[in-house]
Parts: C-alpha cells; structure tokens; sequence
C-alpha cells in the first residue's frame, strides 16, 4: 500500500513537476485592455469599459440590467436598501454562506434570521425557510453555494405566497441555469462577486442583475453617491421615464462604484467564462461518477433542473464511519498532502463564525436591547450546517476543474489512497 504523503509518501500529484491550472486566468487582450484604459486617463466610473461591461453582463444573465460595483458586499447591501429592507425588518438567510450575506443586512439596521440548509446541497432549505417566516420578514437571500443551486422554484413559491423580495446571492454561480434561467435573473434582484478567488474575477468587484426598472434606478444611484442614473449606465438599455427619480427625488448614499480597470478585465473574462464553465462541468460531472464508486464520500446532490452548472469550489460530502472513524479535518489534510492543493472545509455556520460577530459593535448595532437580542447569532439552532462543517464536507478550488480527465482520475486516487491508509492515521 503506498505510504501517504502526509506521512512522509510520495503524493499523488507533484505540483512542483505537474501544476494545477493556473488561476486567474489572461492573457494580451487584458494587458491591451489595461493599457487602452490607462492611456485613457477614463480611470474612474460610468467609462466605456464599465458601460460597455453592464450591457454584457446584463445579456449573458438574461436580465434587462446590469449595475457593477466595488464587490460582492456592498452589492448585497445595495439590494437590501433598493428593495427598502430596513430597521423592524428580518430577512432569511442560510446558516451556510459567507459572512457578508448576513453582515449586509445589519448595515441596513435589518435583522438576519439564520435558517439550516439541505444535507445534499448545502443551499438554505425552503422547509426551514417557511418556518422562519414573520409578519416582519421581508426579503429571502438564497445562496447558490459552491456548486449547487438553492431550490429556486420552491424559494419563488414561498415568496410570492408571503410577498416577499427574493435577493439571489450569485457570489458562486456566474453563469449557473436553473430550468434555462440563468442565476441573478430568477429573483428580484441577482448580486455577484468578482473577487480573486471567483470564476469571474477583476480582483474584487461586484455586478447586480435585475429586470425591474425601479430597482436598477435605485441600485445604480446607491452606487454612485446617490445620483440620479446616467442614460449610458445600463449599457444602452431602453429605460424610459424615471419611476424613482420623479423631480427634486434623490438617495443618500456612498460610493460603491467600479473602476475602469476592473470593468477592463472583466469583459475579456466574461469571454472566457461559458466555455471554462463548460470545462469544469464535465470534470466536475466525472469526477462524481468516480466519487460515487469510493466509499464514505458523496458527491453533491445535482438537481434535474440545474440546465448549467457553474463552479466557485468543487465540493462534496464526507463520512468520516465509513473512514475507519477519521475526522475531516485529517481527512482533508491527507487529501491536501497528495494533491498539493487545499481540501477545505465548508464556510462555518455563521452561528459560530468568528468573522460573523455583530455583538462586536455595539456603537453601531445596539439600536435597542430587543434588535440586540434579535442580532445575536448564538440564539440560531443550524444542525445541518453544523454537521457539514464540523464532520462532513470538503471544499477544493474551481481551478481542480480547469484541467483534464486524467486530473479528475487522480483526485480519485487521492482519496481513494487516504481511504485505503485511513486506519493509520
Ligand atoms: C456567498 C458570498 N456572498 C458574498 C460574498 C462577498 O463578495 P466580495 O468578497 O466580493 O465582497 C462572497 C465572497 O466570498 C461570498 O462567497
């Protein structure tokens, strides 16, 4: 039996020899498109690589517009002050997300309510969701994590029934189609993330996608200091009359706003995207028939009506009985050690999430003892989330995608190795 790397073996992948696709990824035309905007001295916001950047976004998503901005934070906050969400307000999250899904909506003096998520793919459960649900609640942010989908057709059920704003969070899924309806254009309002680690990256930046007027008026002011839109911010698209902005109306606001250099980059990305997108589906889709033959490891679950799938992080679940009883942490290390890349965890639930901390505040939080109370993230039961975290889940880079089959062939004999030596860990 070889010897695991983690114990001094030879590990399945030398990267040194045998690199991982490269991330980000470029190439002349964005060192020409960098160039073009600095010799431009257009640095700054509503240039033409930005206009022309929304029209694009706005088409590959399907939506009627598309506003960039600085990342995929102040994205969010802009959705939840666009749709109007605000102090008594409470808006549903999953446990399982990044931190900003839910520090978003307590800079808008709103409370998140953290719901658990489905064992199979990790996105926010509408089971869950139902219950949580208030005279209060206004707005649900399902998060499309990793490589899932939130169930949206259920999500739009429940929304509608209660009259609620449903914000996509899409940080994970550019160019993912759940029944040929691409991610950002089910709900109201779509909020991406273009930073480093993204499939679609400027560094950092962010875009929202929507196709209701009134909010894109709203979303492209609170971008941009609270000025009324430009006609050529939403790429040429037909606005009509302002049904926000009527005279002498206007926004308090910040700047938000996405410079030239980003927008630059990212319209040479966006052309990269549906077929690098493409790529890492059908790793992402052998690699599972290969996980499914393993024991104790599980691919994600893949609903029928993901029509396209895309990838922040390939993930899939981990059983830690069927390894001789190896808690996933070693699991991951000794995953990490043969393939020279890291085999994470999944986010931690934000219940115990050191970086999701809103009692840290309490110049800007505490408003009133009972919102406080209300804030406290302590006071959410997240089982599923919990169990993921601490037992069941590992997390590796959209990049392990980007390669070939016989890439996807040892992932596999990874874990295949530490499964064979998982007694001896
Ligand atoms: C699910 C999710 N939402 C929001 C964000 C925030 O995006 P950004 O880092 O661009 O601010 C991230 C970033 O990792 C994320 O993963």
């Amino acid at each position: 039996m070889a010897k695991l790397a983690i114990l001094g073996g030879i590990p399945v992948r030398d990267t040194r020899l045998n690199p991982w696709p490269k991330w980000p990824v470029w190439d002349q035309n964005e060192e020409k498109a960098l160039l073009e905007v600095l010799n431009s001295g257009v640095w700054s916001y509503n240039g033409p690589k930005e206009t022309e950047f929304n029209k694009r976004f706005a088409e590959f998503t399907g939506t009627k517009y598309a506003v960039s901005a600085a990342n995929g934070t102040v994205t969010l906050q802009m959705a939840l002050e666009a749709c109007g969400i605000g102090v008594g307000d409470e808006v549903i999250i999953p446990g399982l997300t990044w931190q900003a899904t839910a520090a978003t909506i307590l800079d808008v003096n709103a409370t998140p309510v953290l719901v658990d998520v489905c064992e199979d793919t990790w996105c926010i459960d509408p089971k869950e969701v139902e219950k949580a649900i208030t005279p209060r609640t206004k707005a649900i942010i399902p998060v499309h994590l990793y490589g899932s989908f939130a169930d949206m057709d259920e999500i739009l059920r429940i929304a509608r029934l209660h009259k609620l704003y449903v914000i996509e969070d899409c940080a994970h899924k550019h160019g993912g189609e759940w029944n040929g309806q691409k991610a950002g254009s089910i709900g109201d309002i779509g909020s991406f993330s273009y930073q480093l680690s993204k499939h679609l990256t400027a560094g950092e930046g962010g875009s929202l996608t929507t196709n209701n007027f009134g909010l894109y008026e709203k979303l492209d002011a609170l971008r941009n200091c609270g000025r009324r839109p430009e006609p050529a911010s939403a790429g040429g698209a037909d606005k009509g009359e302002g049904v926000y902005f009527d005279a002498g109306n206007f926004l308090q606001s910040g700047n938000y706003r996405m410079t030239e250099f980003q927008a630059a980059i990212l319209i040479e990305g966006l052309k990269r995207l549906p077929e690098q997108n493409a790529v890492r589906d059908t790793n992402a889709i052998y690699l599972n028939t290969l996980l499914a033959g393993i024991p104790g490891v599980k691919p994600m679950k893949r609903d029928p009506r993901e029509t396209k799938e895309a990838y922040f992080n390939f993930a899939f679940r981990y059983n830690q009985e069927e390894f001789k009883g190896l808690p996933a942490p070693k699991f991951r290390a000794a995953l990490t050690a043969e393939l020279g890349i890291e085999v994470a965890a999944s986010y931690i639930p934000l219940n115990k999430c050191s970086l999701y901390a809103p009692l840290t505040k309490p110049a800007r939080h505490k408003l009133s003892e009972a919102y406080w109370a209300a804030i406290d993230p302590a006071r959410f039961e997240l089982p599923v989330c919990d169990h993921i975290h601490f037992q069941g889940s590992a997390c590796i880079h959209h990049k392990i995608l980007m390669g070939t089959k016989a890439d996807m062939d040892l992932v596999a004999a990874a874990i295949r190795k530490v499964y064979d030596n998982a007694g001896l860990l």
